[in-house]
């Protein structure tokens, strides 16, 4: 059997971990052969395979990125996507592949596999958002690069007494705000799921102040006012019809600082979160997704995604797993509002 194998979406640390899994895997024990397809469903499209055997795959378990490439394509918007695809799959003789993506992606795969291309999801990203899963693979190191961003922000705020606003990834999910946030000890945490009401989040601030301490305010970059809309960075849309965030913490800093009188900057992590080494979890969690993943191709377990659930590798049916995006559950978030403030 020859399998292709590509990777969509924004990258995350750990695709290159799942990728090396695969491979050796499915070499190794089930004499499979494969290929890459480039920058994910561009590759597709355009018929760019590349080698992917051992030698490809030596020494990229700890690389951040990924060593395919990828893009946010997405073939439906491209005139005759799927025929494109189909031809580029039997012009290098693939039979099955393995799709390494964000919700997006796995979106595609899903249509994809109903179209009749035999295809298993691996899910990525360092949102978390993908449902189905317990954990997605990239989340864990943006957490901790966001985490020690906070940490060290701790320190120089305090030194000036001025609120740092820390604006982190997160479109539609707080997955990682929440988490660094409790885990960086922010006074303030703000989540897309949860409008905030800015008058609330200035009297957090003063009330830290009051006692002596530097405010830490995490928010994510699809964090909105009660009163008010989502900031944009840009108005394009990509491929899969989303708009470019960013300017929530700046917002937020100039709000403080009018509202409270007092000192407020920002910081924007951005890709920091993304790139470079993966945390020893998510090169766990990849290699055993892409353990998993081989299996399911070897046994013609085709139109399903890997999942974590507890400490369990299992399948699910890729439909259920892209239906609606996994957000942060409102009692969660309300655990830690005792930290608020
Ligand atoms: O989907 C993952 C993600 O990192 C989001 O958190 C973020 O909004 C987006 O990608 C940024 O995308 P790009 O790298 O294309 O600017």
């Amino acid at each position: 059997m020859k399998v292709g194998v590509l990777t969509g979406g924004g990258d995350c640390p750990g695709l290159n971990a799942v990728i090396r899994s695969v491979v050796r895997k499915g070499i190794q024990e089930y004499g499979f052969e494969f290929v890459g397809l480039r920058d994910g469903w561009l590759g597709a499209l355009r018929g760019t395979v590349v080698p992917l055997g051992i030698p490809e795959v030596r020494g990229i378990l700890p690389r951040g990125g990924t060593i395919l490439g990828s893009s946010r394509t997405n073939p439906f918007k491209h005139e005759d996507g799927v025929r494109r695809i189909q031809d580029t799959l039997t012009a290098h003789e693939v039979d099955a592949l393995v799709v390494i993506g964000g919700e997006d992606t796995l979106g595609v795969a899903t249509q994809l596999s109903r179209q009749g291309i035999s295809l298993v999801g691996v899910p990525k990203t360092i949102d978390n958002d993908v449902s189905g899963t317990d954990y997605t693979f990239g989340f864990d190191t943006a957490v901790g690069i966001a985490t020690e961003a906070i940490d060290r922000l701790h320190t120089t705020a305090e030194s000036h007494m001025r609120t740092l606003v820390v604006e982190v990834m997160g479109r539609h999910s707080g997955w990682i705000a929440l988490q660094a946030g409790v885990a960086g000890g922010a006074n303030v945490i703000l989540v897309p799921e949860r409008p905030f009401d800015i008058d609330q989040v200035c009297a957090w601030v003063k009330s830290r102040f009051r006692i002596n301490y530097a405010p830490i305010v995490v928010a994510a970059e699809g964090a909105v006012p009660k009163e008010g809309q989502m900031i944009l960075k840009d108005r394009t849309l990509d491929e899969f019809g989303h708009v470019r965030l960013s300017g929530i913490g700046e917002w937020l800093a100039q709000e403080i600082e009018e509202r409270t009188g007092t000192d407020a900057r920002t910081t924007v992590l951005g890709h920091i979160q993304r790139g470079g080494t993966p945390s020893a979890f998510d090169r766990w969690l990849a290699t055993r997704f892409g353990l998993h993943a081989v299996d399911a191709v070897n046994d013609g377990d085709f139109g399903m995604m890997v999942a974590l659930r507890g400490t369990e590798i299992v399948r699910v049916p890729l439909a259920d797993a892209t239906a609606h995006t996994k957000l942060v559950d409102p009692s969660l978030y309300d655990e830690f509002q005792v930290f608020f403030g």
